[in-house]
């Protein structure tokens, strides 16, 4: 058999052709409500801000129009908790012409969501559920990847979950579904630091394990939150200041991925925007330590 070469190499149909590598924002915060004020009033050291992309698919209203403020100063990303990738139920064309309308009004820097599916047969469970990580549904995430990406029109970043339960039928580790799942679908990966560790504990696996296995080239942002430790399970409730556990994770996953879009993300018990530019301030000293050539990133 004759292999042909350079120009003439036909491409892998599994392999999608590679796209820009998103640039590095610096780090940033999730942008809530409780903040609104003192961030447009103000001018806090925070390089960039994600949003949850369901809290303004609503045209018009007052958090749009804040929102396109905020985004005329500030570099965004859009991230989801209703897309249900995994799901087996048919793909949500409403929401997703909802969330290409808003992508085209925000102009993001990436759209997330998560590994996930969040409900079956018109109902919504507003939780982030897990899947099992089996040959097969590798090759329905990876079409459903694909089919959102033609619908977008541009990558999708996805994230890893908090888990809480396994599946006996899983035929692979979560690291190796995830990196195959990016290989395949050219999708992008946003690494939570604080799930990885979570769901170590809640498994008892190696959370450097996991680490050592994503590849180095696909990770385009990390979140860094806190959780409620219940001494027997860890219970991601983003409630919490970022512990020195998931600090340390932190560190390791510069050490593998080097200078990677850094946000804190607090959902509950939201304390004074001043309190998570700290936590933020945190985060800039721990990769300027760890990567020198960082420098001082600061917002432009
Ligand atoms: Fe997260």
């Amino acid at each position: 058999m004759n292999i042909s070469t350079g120009s003439s190499l036909r491409a892998d149909p599994q392999r999608p052709s590679p796209s820009a590598r998103p640039q590095f924002l610096g780090f940033g915060l999730g942008l809530r409500a409780q903040h609104y004020d003192e961030i447009l009033n103000g001018t806090p050291p925070v390089d960039w801000f994600e949003v949850i992309s369901e809290n303004y698919m609503l045209p018009g209203g007052q958090p749009l129009r804040i929102l396109d403020r905020i985004r005329a100063r500030y570099p965004v990303v859009m991230h989801g908790v209703s897309m249900s990738i995994a799901s087996t139920a048919p793909p949500n064309f409403e929401y997703l012409s909802a969330l290409r309308d808003l992508a085209r009004r925000v102009e993001p820097k990436w759209i997330s969501d998560h590994l996930c599916w969040t409900g079956v047969h018109g109902k919504n469970l507003h939780d982030l559920l897990p899947i099992p990580y089996t040959r097969e549904a590798l090759d329905h995430v990876v079409s459903r990847v694909q089919l959102v990406q033609d619908f977008l029109g541009r990558p999708l970043t996805l994230e890893n979950v908090s888990t809480y339960v396994q599946f006996s039928n899983s035929e692979m580790t979560e690291w190796e579904f995830l990196s195959e799942l990016t290989r395949r679908s050219g999708c992008w990966l946003l690494f939570d630091v604080n799930n990885v560790y979570v769901s170590a504990f809640n498994h008892g696996f190696d959370p450097h394990a996991f680490l050592e296995g994503i590849p180095t080239d696909r990770v385009v942002q990390f979140h860094m939150a806190g959780h409620s430790h219940m001494g027997t399970h860890i219970i991601d409730t983003h409630d919490h200041p970022v512990c020195d556990e998931v600090w340390d994770l932190y560190a390791a996953a510069l050490r593998r991925f080097g200078a990677v879009s850094t946000m804190i993300e607090r959902d509950d018990n939201i304390p004074p925007l001043d309190e998570l530019v700290a936590e933020l301030t945190q985060a800039r000293e721990i990769a300027k330590r760890i990567l020198p050539a960082l420098g001082d990133k600061q917002n432009d």
